[in-house]
């Protein structure tokens, strides 16, 4: 198995020796490595259940949020960069077909223009090209941090010019599943010729129906996150990184 060198724990001065091989540990789940099997590459970048995230001190953020969140649990960065190489894997698998995004607002839009640039950007640097269209589609279920059994689509009225096109769905998170089940039957009433799904976040739930979009940022812990676009009761979409939220922060924001 292929392995990434570290000269050794006294390269990094700052962290104690649990840090060191907690983050190895950490490394090893997501390598890159050949030898690793398609079902780990295919949930993205791991975050394990005892992840701290990182202390806000570290990032900047909104004095607005200064008492309402935990920690940076994903950096704006790194956001970036994994959504990069999704529209990499995207333009390997979709280049030169004609595509309709369809962005799942609203919690989906900052990744969705994210996502769309960087293939903008790929198709100007290489030979390939990929002609898209941008659809909108609304769904809500969640009050305060709670899923509620009433999904409600809105935009699905005239999903009539799916049919027939390559269709990219692009959502920011993915975590029973059942949401996502419901859109992809009804976008499949409209016999699109091909349907792929790009989700930023997949969670892992005790109740989750296993389901795995085609493109995957990350697969988290079971935890409330908010930023970059998702929200909390429609505060913290002003957020860069990717958060977790502080029971203050739940307590105020609450309806
Ligand atoms: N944060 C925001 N919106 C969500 C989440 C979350 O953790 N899970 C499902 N919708
Ligand atoms: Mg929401």
């Amino acid at each position: 198995m292929t392995s990434w060198r570290v000269s050794s724990s006294a390269a990094l001065p700052k962290w104690t020796r649990e840090e060191f091989d907690s983050f190895n540990e950490l490394k090893e789940s997501n390598m890159a490595g050949r030898e690793r099997n398609q079902t780990d590459m295919d949930k993205g970048i791991v975050i394990p259940d005892d992840w701290p995230g990182y202390p806000l001190d570290l990032f900047t953020s909104p004095e607005h949020y200064c008492e309402d969140l935990e920690c940076v649990y994903i950096p704006h960065g790194v956001i970036m960069d994994r959504t990069e190489r999704l529209a990499r894997n995207i333009m390997d698998d979709l280049g030169d077909h004609d595509i309709v995004v369809l962005c799942v607002l609203k919690g989906g839009y900052q990744f969705c223009a994210d996502l769309v640039d960087c293939i903008k950007v790929l198709c100007r640097h290489s030979n390939k090209t990929l002609p898209m269209r941008v659809d909108f589609i609304r769904l809500k279920s969640y009050l305060n941090d709670q899923s509620t059994e009433d999904l409600h689509i809105e935009g699905a009225e005239n999903l009539s010019v799916l049919s027939g096109k390559n269709v990219l769905i692009v959502e920011a998170i993915v975590d029973t599943g059942k949401t996502m089940k419901t859109l992809l039957d009804h976008v499949e009433a409209f016999s699109p010729k091909m349907i792929k799904v790009a989700g930023l976040l997949v969670k892992r739930v005790p109740s989750g129906t296993g389901y795995l979009p085609d493109y995957v940022g990350f697969e988290i812990p079971n935890r409330f996150v908010v930023g970059y676009a998702l929200d909390y009761n429609e505060y913290f979409r002003d957020l860069n990184h990717i958060c977790v939220i502080s029971d203050r922060g739940k307590q105020k924001y609450k309806i």
